[in-house]
């Protein structure tokens, strides 16, 4: 039997990144060592790590129709992302980031602009069927409809067997009240820093441990933190943590967080539902997005 898929709802877009020496000043005209067009978005660039990883993937966002929809639809399928239910908005601007990629730092500083592409919502993923996938992951953004999808897969878990279950992962990302919500909907919930910090936490341990009532009976709640590494904490009470496993150097941070998502959720999903413990689970993001760190985009994380 073909393996389930992996889906991830969420953004794609368009970055423009700009490698550059040192981070300009303002008002000044710098010379980029190099500048490229890639497709973004941290549902998409999961798709493309979990693909990467050897993992059945498949994308879940909406585009505006356009020549960027069709150099970011050749991108998604050259990576063998499934994009049956990418839904297109004509009429509507394709969201893009100009990225300033700084080699010598390895940060990446991201100006975004969506103007008005709508999110997937409760009626688009009524079309999905359910039985091809073994998880899906909701990069938080109009929670309203994507509780409601939550809710869809929540009925179809009720009535399925144990391994025919879908594992249902959520990113809070943004520091936004109505994401907070989503706390309770995750099996695998993934906290960022800045909403860590947000709240007043100041490493992943501590925030792992103070936002942990938040979430559902059960669930496992994720927290990375750059070069610090990440922690997980589950129901038995233990905090894991793992690491950072920097690169010789640094040279783009763009993405590695959803490098760490994704590959969190592949080690958990190799065999359902939760292959890998957490802590193997969190160490593997860890090295993997060490990994991509040391290289420009994600072509190279697996070698
Ligand atoms: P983002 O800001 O992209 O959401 P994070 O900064 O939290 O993501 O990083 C995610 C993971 O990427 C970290 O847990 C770590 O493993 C790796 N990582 C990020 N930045 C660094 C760094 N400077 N050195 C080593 N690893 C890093
Ligand atoms: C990286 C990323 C970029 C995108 C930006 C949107 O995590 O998804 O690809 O431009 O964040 O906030």
């Amino acid at each position: 039997m073909e393996e389930k898929k992996i889906m991830c709802i969420g953004l794609v877009c368009l970055d423009i990144i700009n490698v550059v020496e040192r981070y300009p000043e303002e008002d000044t005209d710098t010379r980029c060592l190099s500048q490229r067009w890639q497709r973004g978005g941290n549902a998409s660039n999961s798709c493309t790590v979990l693909s990467l990883l050897g993992a059945r993937s498949a994308f879940m966002g909406s585009l505006a129709p356009g020549y960027i929809a069709d150099f970011t639809m050749d991108s998604l399928t050259r990576y063998g992302i499934d994009v049956e239910h990418v839904v297109s908005h004509p009429g509507s601007s394709f969201p893009a980031s100009i990225v300033i990629s700084n080699i010598s730092s390895g940060t990446r500083t991201i100006l975004h602009m969506n103007r008005n592409l709508p999110d997937v919502t409760a009626d688009d993923f009524k079309r999905v069927d359910l039985t091809q996938y073994k998880w899906i992951h909701w990069e938080g953004r109009n929670v309203d409809e994507q509780i409601k999808m939550i809710q869809r897969v929540n009925e179809y878990n009720k009535d399925c067997p144990t391994d025919q279950r879908i594992t249902i992962s959520v990113e809070i990302e943004k520091e936004r009240d109505d994401l907070y919500q989503l706390f309770q909907y995750g099996e695998v919930v993934f906290v960022s820093k800045d909403v860590a910090r947000h709240f007043g936490f100041s490493s992943s341990a501590e925030a792992v441990v103070g936002l942990y009532p938040r979430v559902k009976k059960g669930a496992y709640l994720v927290c990375a933190w750059a070069e610090h590494g990440a922690d997980a904490l589950g129901p038995d009470g233990r905090v894991l943590h793992s690491p950072s496993f920097p690169p010789e150097t640094i040279v783009d941070t763009l993405g590695a967080g959803d490098t760490f998502n994704a590959s969190v959720i592949y080690a958990l999903s190799k065999v359902s539902p939760l292959g890998q413990t957490i802590e193997e689970a969190i160490t593997f993001g860890c090295r993997v997005a060490g990994k991509k760190c040391g290289i420009q985009g994600y072509d190279g994380i697996v070698s």
